[in-house]
């Protein structure tokens, strides 16, 4: 019997850690902690919510006091760290918020861990089977020219004040480990798609508009790569290296799978058409090019073959056919997307949209 602590368990790729563990242990507890924000929503674990092995619990990571006292009542064996401010045009409105919950909470979350793990070394004389997971992105490394791609030991470079408060916490995260001899373990994933993908995103947004027929915002000339991943490829690796990863260690994630913005979109609107039969080209007329995303980073591509060769994953999808996946799913739960874009990220999205 594990108890794993899943911070973040209600947004987006959350949701899929916690749904994958729930099912495929049935043998662990698994103690979802999530604040709730605008991207944390319990409908995304509907399905899994009233399982045995599940509970969820409603609190802030930058309250230290809180998340002491839960290690205190607790006994974890492990903790899957996803809780951040996630969005990077968010980071730009309001850094702070960044720093507070992604390196703070980061922190708090560290604390607490090493409290647990020496007071257990102190009582019992015995190691505990704990481990630390931070789940990081490929931001932290900057940005790439036309060539050349990420691996582990690139050096760390980020531009936008998400990037920075994310390189921060790996930071923070590996210090422990080399100080503490705490067991830790990060991953660096490349760009998520998916069911349950807030829709103030790239793909989601877009997904949104050309259902709803409004102006799809494609940032400056829409020439920026990404190196795009399905969730549940994601989690899968999440799992994997949670369970067979050495102590100190890192992976990139990642999907060998790099797309300009434009050719991205160009191939959702040609989807779309399909889904909603609309005559071909028709989804393409919304495409809006508008002001571009202050420090925009160019080019983004994980190198994944330490996780290939070490712990033997690889993606299970083709993009087209995870795209493809992923429009029938927000095509049919029109409900969920309703929920999602009323109130708090209305008013974000109005405000921040500029025509250029
Ligand atoms: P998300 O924004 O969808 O979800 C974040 C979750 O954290 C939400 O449920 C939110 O309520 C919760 N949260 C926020 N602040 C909190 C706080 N102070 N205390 C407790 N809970 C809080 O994010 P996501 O896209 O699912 O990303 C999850 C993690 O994966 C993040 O750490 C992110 O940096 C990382 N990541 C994301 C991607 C991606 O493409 N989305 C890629 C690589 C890495
Ligand atoms: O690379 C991993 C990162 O991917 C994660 O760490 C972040 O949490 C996640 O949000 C994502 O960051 P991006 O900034 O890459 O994702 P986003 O969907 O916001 O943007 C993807 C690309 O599309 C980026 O080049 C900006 C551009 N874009 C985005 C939006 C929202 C547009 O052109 N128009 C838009 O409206």
């Amino acid at each position: 019997m594990k108890k794993i602590l899943i911070t973040g368990g209600a947004g987006f790729i959350g949701s899929h850690v916690v749904r994958l563990f729930v099912n495929k242990y049935p043998d662990y507890q698994i103690v979802n902690l999530d604040k709730l924000t605008y991207a944390g929503n319990l409908a995304n674990l509907s399905d899994i919510e009233n399982k045995p092995n599940y509970s969820f619990i409603k609190g802030d990571i930058v309250d230290a006091a809180f998340v002491n006292e839960l290690f205190s009542q607790h006994k974890f064996n492990g903790v899957i760290h996803l809780a951040a401010e996630s969005h990077v045009d968010r980071s730009i409105s309001n850094p702070l918020e960044f720093v507070m919950t992604n390196v703070i909470g980061t922190v708090n979350l560290l604390n607490a861990s090493k409290a647990y793990w020496f007071q257990h070394l102190n009582n019992e004389k015995t190691p505990l089977d704990f481990r630390f997971y931070h789940v990081s992105t490929d931001e932290v490394y900057g940005t790439l020219g036309e060539t050349g791609m990420f691996t582990e030991t690139t050096a760390y470079d980020p531009h936008s004040p998400y990037s920075a408060s994310k390189a921060s916490s790996d930071h923070f995260v590996r210090a422990y480990h080399d100080t503490f001899g705490l067991d830790t373990v990060i991953s660096n994933c490349s760009n998520n798609y998916g069911s349950y993908h807030f829709p103030e995103k790239l793909i989601p947004l877009s997904i949104y508009n050309i259902k709803n027929n409004k102006p799809i915002p494609v940032y400056g000339k829409g020439e920026n790569i990404r190196d795009w991943l399905f969730v549940e490829d994601h989690a899968n690796a999440i799992d994997v290296i949670f369970h067979n990863a050495k102590a100190g260690t890192t992976y990139n994630i990642g999907g060998h799978n790099e797309w300009t913005n434009i050719d991205l979109i160009r191939l959702l609107c040609k989807i779309m058409d399909e889904k909603l039969q609309r005559p071909e080209g028709e989804s393409a007329k919304l495409i809006t090019f508008v002001k571009d995303r202050a420090g925009h980073d160019l080019r983004y591509a994980i190198d994944s073959s330490k996780l290939k060769n070490e712990l033997g994953w690889t993606p299970s999808l083709q993009f087209e056919e995870g795209l493809e996946k992923t429009v029938d799913w927000f095509l049919s739960h029109q409900e969920w997307l309703n929920n999602v874009t009323s109130g708090d990220y209305k008013k974000y999205y109005n405000e921040q949209y500029v025509k250029r």
